[in-house]
């Protein structure tokens, strides 16, 4: 480590195995990228990265942060997919005083799931006079969130009868969708989801950002963090030398070199565990953007040290199919001291503290994956802080699109997953559907009671 690096952030490729990746047509193509990122950032395609609209949302989560959320105890978050993963990511790392003993203060609840008994629960047990409902969803139109959305509202309406709208907080598409129409009729509160701001790209927008005023979370160091990755991407004077020397680049490079090469696995393996959720957040974001036309790897989620007693002996030993993004931090938390009076096996802990065992098992894990030929990418952070969590946001959402762009894919839809959403609507009876209906039907009658191979156990 050099001088000073303590405070740094560092992306360490010196176990990326470059000599086994077919890299070098990948690098040729930062002109074209840069050309293309260009175009569609003039052409306001790309909001997430020139986050034209942060100024205004500055501003706005100020106002909420010193007013409207204050009264608030409780939020319950309806929204899934995009809409509700970095909001959690942000909660678990920075205020994750939720999941521990004695909680006093704000509370966030994310239903992000249409289990039946545990929205019941959370009904039956929130009071609705200090909750504030934020539901997000940019079509306005899923399901999973409006059927939550219609009972909250009930709640809130036998609840409230005379304050229920002040209970609500809509998050959706500035001009379409149910949500929108429904903010009109009623003149609820709103906040827009910019056009072409994709759910799984918009984290730090008002979708995260909310969550994160409401909380108390840095949502200034977020940004700063976010915009000084992303902003470069967005500078007209982008050329192809400017994006070959960003990280988002080198990164997309390796991600489409690794699945070239076979590697169709990538581990995110974070050793700082209250950053957990990141893993989940990073999944939805790679897997739903780039697993198009047979291609794409798979992230798989993993946390340091918990992981090591789980999955890590296929990460070491399973098929030579994966590498990892390996997130840790230059310094954590120092911990207790252990105590003097310990069993002599355990004495080289002598003199040591609690916190000097998550580093040295993640070097342990470190050294282990490339001693294994995991190809490893390690990002070490100075500080586990807000700011470097947005740093790490932009670096990876802009590395998921570069990387969907150099596969030739369009990593901002997700048309595969349409077709369930389809079949669930055409099972619940929704009007037209007729070929979904029809293949319903097919499937769930499938060759007739002697066609059908189920066994009792
Ligand atoms: O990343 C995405 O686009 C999706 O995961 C969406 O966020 C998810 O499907 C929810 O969509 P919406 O925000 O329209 O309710």
């Amino acid at each position: 480590m050099t001088a000073g690096s303590q405070q740094q952030d560092i992306l360490d490729w010196t176990n990326a195995s470059w000599d086994r990746l077919p890299a070098a047509g990948l690098r040729a193509r930062a002109g074209e990228l840069a050309a293309r990122l260009a175009g569609e950032i003039a052409a306001g395609r790309l909001p997430f990265l020139a986050t034209p609209f942060m100024a205004a949302l500055e501003q706005e989560l100020a106002a909420l942060e010193s007013g409207f959320l204050k009264p608030f105890e409780h939020m319950l978050l309806l929204g899934i997919g995009g809409s509700a993963l970095g909001a959690r990511a942000l909660q678990k790392a920075f205020a994750p005083g939720q999941d521990l003993p004695g909680h006093r203060g704000k509370s966030l609840w994310i239903m992000d799931n249409v289990d039946a008994a545990v929205l019941q629960a959370h009904l039956d047990r929130l009071p609705p006079e200090k909750t504030l409902v934020y539901v997000v969803s940019k079509s306005g139109d899923t399901i999973e969130t409006i059927g939550q959305y219609f009972l909250v509202k009930d709640w809130l309406k036998a609840a409230l009868p005379g304050a229920w709208k002040d209970h609500l907080l809509l998050n959706t598409d500035e001009h379409k969708g149910y949500l929108r129409e429904e903010a009109g009729a009623f003149g609820m509160r709103t906040l827009p989801v910019p056009d072409n701001l994709g759910g799984r790209y918009s984290a730090i927008s008002a979708v995260g950002l909310v969550p994160a005023a409401f909380l108390g979370l840095d949502w200034r160091g977020l940004v700063r963090g976010f915009q000084s990755v992303a902003a470069p991407l967005a500078d007209p004077g982008l050329d192809a030398a400017k994006l070959a020397a960003h990280p988002s680049f080198e990164f997309a490079v390796w991600g489409k070199a690794l699945m070239d090469a076979g590697f169709c696995e990538l581990i995110t393996f974070f050793y700082i565990p209250q950053w957990a959720s990141f893993a989940d957040w990073f999944a939805q974001l790679w897997a739903e953007s780039l697993g198009k036309g047979g291609q794409g790897s798979q992230p798989i989620p993993a946390v340091g040290a918990t992981d090591q007693h789980s999955v890590n002996q296929m990460f070491l030993d399973g098929p030579r199919n994966k590498a990892c993004l390996f997130v840790e931090r230059a310094a954590g938390p120092e911990g207790l001291p252990f105590p003097a009076d310990m069993p002599s096996i355990f004495d080289y802990l002598q003199g040591k503290r609690f916190g000097e065992l998550l580093p040295a098992e993640a070097l342990g894990t470190r050294m282990g994956l490339c001693q294994s030929g995991v190809p490893l990418l390690a990002l070490r952070l100075g500080r586990d802080d807000a700011r470097a969590a947005g740093k790490m946001m932009a670096l990876l959402g802009a590395a998921t699109l570069l990387t969907g762009w150099l596969m030739g894919i369009n990593p901002v839809d997700q048309p595969a997953v349409e077709l369930g959403k389809r079949l669930a609507k055409a099972r619940l009876g929704a009007g037209g559907l007729a070929e979904e209906k029809a293949a319903l039907a097919a499937f769930t009658g499938q060759g007739g009671a002697a066609g059908r191979d189920e066994r009792r156990f």
